[in-house]
């Protein structure tokens, strides 16, 4: 059963109010203007998260990292099109302008859309932080941000926690929605937590087969924090195991869509990133079934503690 995280007290089930039931992707009559060549908008195909602000999350978006600026917009709107309604950037990847272009030119209400943004950690500090914000906010083209984070602790430069008290700033002055952190181990959260005021919604960490994070995931099960997975393909590099092709043909979906699945049917806030039109729709196609306790304990094997980018201690 499907698992929504609501303050870290009650685990509820995907399918009572608090989050919508997933819908097939199909063209949206009322909004579609195709004899416009304007933008062919969809449903919305993810259900969402309630966060521990009371907001809501879609549990599937687009990762956008390693996407030009100037190829971003289109790849946007086709994931857009496809019935994504949320998509994670950073100031680090150099995209804002164009997912905020995208984004507009999708033709979907800016209140329908989740983005998420990041502070980079050249810039922490509580000025620098609040600078940093204004500069991702104007590349955008948008009033206000959905979900900023911490991108990383980076605890040698000791700064995370006046970073974040610019992000509880940020948010009371109502330019960002959500605030929350990536890569935190832990003992970064305990920090946080015993030392400012607002519980972080959100973890981005990096989490796939081969790097679970159940100590992460605990914690934020037990403190109101949902759990976001970056690199949740492993890069592509997951993929080309043969177990995984195995489930792939039981459920005649691809390997992606069913590593997909794996984060999706944990609770887990999932945005695999593709510029290939086929990949962005198969990977929001992932709502038509369902992996069975089995298939669920053959992936949790692949566990190997591998992983593709910086251990959090590590990236200062
Ligand atoms: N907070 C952080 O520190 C942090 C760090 C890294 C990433 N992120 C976020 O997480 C997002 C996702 O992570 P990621 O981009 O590193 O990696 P990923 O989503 O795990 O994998 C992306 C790779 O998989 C390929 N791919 C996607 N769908 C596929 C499919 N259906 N079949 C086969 N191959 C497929 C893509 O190829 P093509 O693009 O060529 O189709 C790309 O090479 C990022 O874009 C970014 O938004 C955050």
């Amino acid at each position: 059963m499907l698992f929504a995280r609501v303050h870290g007290i009650t685990a509820a089930p995907l399918n009572d109010d608090r989050v919508d039931e997933p819908r097939a992707p199909r063209v949206h009559s009322g909004r579609s203007n195709q004899a416009n060549n304007g933008p062919m908008t969809t449903e919305p195909v993810s259900p969402v998260l309630t966060m521990n602000d009371a907001r809501v999350i879609p549990q599937l978006g687009l990762g956008v990292y390693k996407i030009a600026d100037d190829q971003a917009a289109d790849v946007v709107q086709t994931a857009i099109d496809a019935g994504y309604r949320h998509v994670d950037t950073a100031t680090l990847y150099g995209n804002e302008v164009g997912v905020g272009e995208g984004m507009r030119r999708s033709g979907v209400p800016r209140e329908e859309l989740f983005v998420t943004t990041k502070v980079w950690q050249d810039d922490h500090g509580f000025e620098n932080t609040l600078r940093a914000f204004e500069g991702s906010r104007q590349k955008l083209g948008l009033d206000f941000v959905d979900l900023y984070l911490i991108h990383w602790p980076a605890p040698k430069r000791g700064l995370y926690l006046e970073t974040w008290r610019a992000l509880e700033k940020l948010r009371s002055d109502g330019v960002v929605r959500s605030i929350g952190v990536s890569n935190f181990h832990t003992h970064h959260l305990d920090r946080l937590l015993a030392e400012t005021e607002v519980v972080p919604v959100i973890n981005q960490v990096e989490l796939h087969p081969w790097l679970p994070q159940r100590e992460v995931r605990a914690y934020g099960d037990a403190n109101g924090i949902l759990t976001e997975a970056w690199s949740p393909l492993a890069r592509g590099r997951v993929l080309g195991n043969p177990m995984l092709d195995t489930l792939a043909a039981k459920h005649s979906v691809s390997p992606a869509q069913v590593v997909i699945r794996w984060h999706l049917q944990q609770g887990i806030v999932v945005i695999p990133k593709s510029v290939t039109p086929d990949r962005i729709r198969q990977n929001a196609d992932v709502f038509g079934f369902e992996l069975d306790a089995d298939d669920l304990a053959a992936i949790d094997d692949l566990e190997s503690g591998e992983r593709t980018g910086l251990d959090p201690d590590e990236n200062n």
